[in-house]
């Protein structure tokens, strides 16, 4: 069963996920970390506290991370998360204590107490706390499982061309995340702008029938009213609840292999992930002999390409209905 430590920035997104890995029986979530990023580490941790009470979740620690990017200027995208970064429901009283630790450090805790390889980390926000991890405690990058995280793309940006938000947030992070020897599955904007919460998926979690499915169901509408009046779309991409969906059920997303790099510079690439096709190999086969030695093995970055759709719906409905009715108003 695989051991999660989520790390995000709640966010209407990030909330879904939340529910998701409290929800589904496959996932053990061992800690909630927080940082700045679809509003500030303030807001995004209240937020995190609230959802706590939303779920039912408790015994699980909630620790606040970074407050700031390590570098770059902090990006706040309100006209999607609005001003509380979760905006639409009311949100009730927070129904955890926040933990004294550092989010670096409850990682670190959580990694040395666990068996190598036990913890999935899934950060679906800036990648500050992933970075100061690595950095602060690089004796640990080899105890964690892997890192199955939403952000980049390999096809198209969301705050520019090239850049989706969490890795442009603070690509200076990224790229040290990217660069550690840790396992990444990379859950980008080809995979979760496949993952559209239109009415009729909207309809499907109301179904459900609970005071959560009904939060979460108000959490879409202001989520899906913002990326229309923004970007046009349909309904709101479930960006972070797939990567959360995917480390339930790998069978959810098709991976293949392949070399990630960050840009960090440039006029109009900054906060890009390239992704080196060339060095695919799928099935542990090198599609293209020649470009990457085989003794150097396979990459350890992993793309997601392709989403199976339904699965991904009856993992999020499964959880809903497992959750129940929690009474939290
Ligand atoms: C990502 O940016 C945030 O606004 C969402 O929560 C998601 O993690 C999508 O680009
Ligand atoms: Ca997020």
């Amino acid at each position: 069963m695989p051991k999660v430590i989520y790390d995000c920035d709640p966010g209407h997104d990030d909330a879904v996920a939340l529910l998701l890995a409290w929800g589904n029986p496959d996932i053990e979530l061992l800690g909630v970390s927080t940082v700045a990023g679809n509003q500030t580490l303030e807001k995004v941790t209240n937020n995190a506290r609230a959802l706590a009470r939303v779920a039912g979740i408790s015994g699980v620690p909630f620790a606040a991370g970074a407050d700031r990017p390590l570098l770059g200027p902090q990006l706040i995208p309100e006209e999607i998360h609005g001003d509380s970064g979760l905006d639409g429901p009311q949100l009730p009283a927070p129904g955890v204590e926040l933990d004294p630790r550092h989010a670096v450090n409850l990682i670190a805790d959580l990694v040395r107490e666990h068996a190598p390889g036990e913890i999935t980390l899934v950060p679906t926000g800036a990648l500050t706390n992933i970075a100061l991890f690595a950095r602060m405690y690089p004796e640990l990058i080899q105890r964690v499982g892997g890192i199955t995280l939403m952000g980049g793309g390999h096809h198209s940006g969301n705050m520019t061309p090239a850049a989706e938000f969490n890795i442009l947030a603070d690509p200076e992070a990224a790229r040290i995340v990217f660069e550690a020897a840790w396992p990444i599955t990379m859950v980008g904007l080809d995979v979760t702008h496949q993952v559209l919460a239109v009415p009729e998926r909207l309809a499907q979690l109301q179904g459900v029938g609970t005071d959560v499915s009904q939060f979460v169901a108000e959490l879409i509408e202001f989520f899906g009213q913002a990326y229309m009046q923004e970007r046009g779309y349909p309904g709101p991409p479930m960006h972070d609840p797939l990567a959360m969906a995917a480390v339930a059920d790998p069978s959810v997303l098709r991976t293949v292999a392949a070399d990630i790099y960050v840009e960090t510079q440039g006029d109009y690439a900054r906060g890009q992930t390239i992704v080196d096709f060339r060095t695919t190999w799928d099935d542990g086969e090198p599609a293209r002999l020649g470009v990457r030695d085989a003794q150097e093995g396979t990459p350890r970055h992993r793309v997601a390409m392709d989403v199976d759709r339904e699965k991904f719906w009856t993992l999020l409905v499964d959880a809903l209905e497992r959750i129940g009715n929690t009474n939290f108003a």
